[in-house]
């Protein structure tokens, strides 16, 4: 898969850290930022993963700050960007087989970065279930443009 990975400055090392964890996987990674630990602005690297997942340049994203909150508060602005702050392999694993999320986001301070790759792991690896999901997922786009779907 091709993924995109961002980060603000509170998670940059932990991002560093994902970069070289799944730097021997099959995917083909983009970092979109942060650079460095500057003092920046989580919704600048929320914006540039979420537009890329938006526009399918990418398959999924991966956004780090410093608790995971203000990263999926602002990709899921995005229409079609269905991103989940997950704090468990189970979370991760379920956001992915509920939810079909294509963004995950995590907390470089509020999680180990054992947690941190292991939940990575589980997210990259587990499918979509669909069936009786997929009419929920379309209802999530329905309501948020105002459609009366029920
Ligand atoms: C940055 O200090 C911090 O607010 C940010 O990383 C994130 O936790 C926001 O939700």
């Amino acid at each position: 898969m091709k993924i995109a990975i961002g980060s603000d400055h509170a998670a940059y090392e932990a991002k560093e850290q994902v970069l070289k964890h799944l730097h021997t996987s099959a995917h083909t990674l983009l970092d979109v930022g942060t650079k460095s630990v500057e003092s920046c602005d989580y919704p600048d690297y929320a914006a540039e993963v979420s537009r890329r997942v938006q526009a399918n340049e990418v398959d999924r994203g991966i956004l780090i700050c410093g608790t995971g909150i203000g990263m999926s508060i602002a990709a899921n602005r995005f229409t079609g960007v269905r991103a989940a702050l997950c704090t468990s392999t189970e979370l991760a694993g379920l956001s992915r087989e509920h939810n079909n999320a294509n963004v995950l986001c995590l907390g470089a301070r509020t999680q180990s970065m054992e947690d941190i790759l292991a939940i990575i792991d589980v997210w990259l690896t587990t499918e979509w279930a669909g069936g009786r999901h997929a009419g929920r997922l379309n209802k999530i786009e329905q309501h948020a443009r105002g459609k009366d779907v029920k």
